[in-house]
């Protein structure tokens, strides 16, 4: 566009001017005595910071546009690297774009309003100056619209950052950081998850804590740390995560295939015990107690909490029991009282030495003639082409469940088969059966894992991986990305 020419009075002419319905604070001083809702209501701040929670479900009401102005000029008042405020908003409140954007990433299918949240690309990347200007506003925002009666949910998982950029026209040069859902809640937790002990967090003048380790490597654990961590998971939110459909279908066959509705030498009216070794977070402890009801499951966890938790989740509730470290009122398992010992997905996270007292308990645990379910992940399969792909990217991308975790979900490094099948030996267990399963990734994992993609990338990659399992489909016995076995205890 071509700047308007002075006229014959020397005057700049006006610039033809966007229909404005109101003033957007465009003619007044923007230093904070001015905003866009007058009055401000009064709210203690306290409990405004408190009280914020994040909203995952929200009416369809839509908000006026002088709150949504007032949420974003409080953003604007955030500290800014250099205040050089890099930072462009793009306040989505049509339902049509929503629609485009909801198809981008379900998240952002659930509020009237998505602001993009952009920020200078390029600009200071120093300890992600650019990243941490971005996220003081979008706080502020929150805090906001605690005190407007709205409620917010921060969005990273924006599927294509790209296209998200390109679908509310802002320039190549923005970096859309995250994007903040706004409207009314439908559902509003009544309390917040809770939070780490201020005393285990923070710390005056020097560090005097002992940090929980952010490798995947089970050696780097102490196993009262990953205790302290798995009930940290379990009691702060972290059991929200699902298992990914791909590993769900895995475990449902390998289930199908064999484990017996019931015990094959089982008493007459006898009830059979099924024990859940460390299953963390239940979901898979309460999905295999619906597929093989006549069982009675009862748990055994790291943490009272935790194990309560899990024990809960199945009916009739089960019992709470310890390992490796028992107490009063948490007790070990019982010796010999149990038909089906499974393990599933766990002795990745543990050290070596811990592995093989496992081992050992659960050979205690399950009476003379009972079965162990074991399934592991295979480092002999392309877990580890995932996880260099996923490192290359730029670490977490978003959270996964136990299966085929994030380095921010605790230690995992998968297993050889040689490595547990050797140590069940030496453990008493005589192998009944083998199973693997997924060569190659399937297609709806190929299709998640290549979601950020370009389209031309995205598709050369899934063709060459369909190429590849096709070639590798019948390897799936030995070289299957999840692995099964089934071992019985001598009678
Ligand atoms: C950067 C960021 C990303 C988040 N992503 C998700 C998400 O993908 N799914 C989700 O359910 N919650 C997500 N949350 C919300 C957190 O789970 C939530 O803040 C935390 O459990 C504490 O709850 P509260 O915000 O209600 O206090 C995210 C929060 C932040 C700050």
């Amino acid at each position: 566009m071509t700047s308007p020419s002075p006229d014959e009075s020397g005057r700049e002419p006006s610039r033809p001017q966007e229909p404005q319905i109101r003033d957007r604070g465009g003619q007044q001083p923007d230093d904070g005595s001015w905003h866009p809702l007058e009055p401000l209501p009064a709210q203690d701040f306290w409990q405004v910071l408190y009280s914020r929670r994040s909203i995952r479900r929200f009416t369809d009401q839509a908000v006026p546009r002088d709150l949504i102005d007032q949420v974003m000029h409080a953003g604007i008042w955030a500290p800014s690297s250099c205040n050089y405020q890099m930072w462009d908003l793009v306040a989505v409140d049509d339902p049509e774009r929503n629609a485009r954007l909801a198809q981008l990433s379900a998240q952002m299918g659930n509020a009237p309003v998505n602001i993009i949240v952009a920020y200078g690309r390029d600009f200071s990347e120093e300890n992600y100056a650019n990243i941490q200007s971005a996220s003081a506003l979008i706080q502020n925002m929150s805090l906001a619209a605690e005190a407007l009666g709205l409620g917010t949910f921060w969005i990273t998982q924006m599927g294509d950052a790209q296209a998200v950029r390109d679908l509310v026209g802002l320039p190549l040069d923005r970096r859309v950081v995250a994007v903040l859902a706004l409207g009314y809640a439908k559902i509003r937790p009544k309390r917040g998850p809770k939070r780490r002990p201020l005393a285990q967090v923070t710390h005056y003048n020097h560090y005097a804590g002992r940090p929980i380790p952010s490798s995947v490597d089970p050696e780097a654990w102490e196993p009262d740390l990953l205790a302290i961590y798995q009930r940290a998971r379990v009691l702060n939110g972290l059991r929200h995560n699902k298992p990914r459909p791909w590993e769900r279908r895995a475990l449902e066959t390998a289930l199908q295939t064999m484990i017996p509705e019931i015990p094959r030498d089982l008493e007459e009216g006898a009830t059979p015990r099924w024990l859940d070794v460390l299953p963390c977070t239940g979901i898979l402890t309460e999905a295999l107690s619906q597929k093989r009801r006549a069982y009675h499951f009862d748990v055994v966890e790291r943490s009272q909490e935790v194990a309560r938790w899990c024990a809960d989740r199945v009916y009739p509730k089960g019992r709470a029991l310890a390992w490796p470290t028992a107490g009063p009122d948490f007790p070990e398992p019982p010796a010999e009282s149990f038909d089906l010992v499974s393990c599933l997905f766990r002795l990745e996270g543990l050290r070596a030495d811990d592995r093989r007292n496992l081992w050992r308990a659960m050979a205690e645990w399950v009476r003379p003639g009972g079965l162990l379910w074991v399934g592991f992940v295979n480092q002999r399969s392309f877990h580890g082409w995932t996880e260099s792909m996923r490192a290359r990217r730029g670490g977490p991308q978003g959270v996964e469940y136990v299966l085929s975790p994030d380095p921010n979900v605790g230690p995992f490094q998968a297993l050889a088969s040689e490595t547990i099948e050797t140590e069940a030996a030496q453990a008493g267990w005589q192998l009944r059966d083998r199973l693997g399963f997924q060569a190659a990734p399937e297609p709806d994992e190929l299709a998640f894992r290549t979601r950020n993609f370009s389209p031309t990338k995205g598709k050369l990659v899934r063709g060459g991986a369909r190429f590849a399992g096709g070639l590798l489909r019948p390897l799936q016995a030995s070289r299957g990305r999840f692995q099964f076995r089934l071992f019985e205890k001598e009678r």
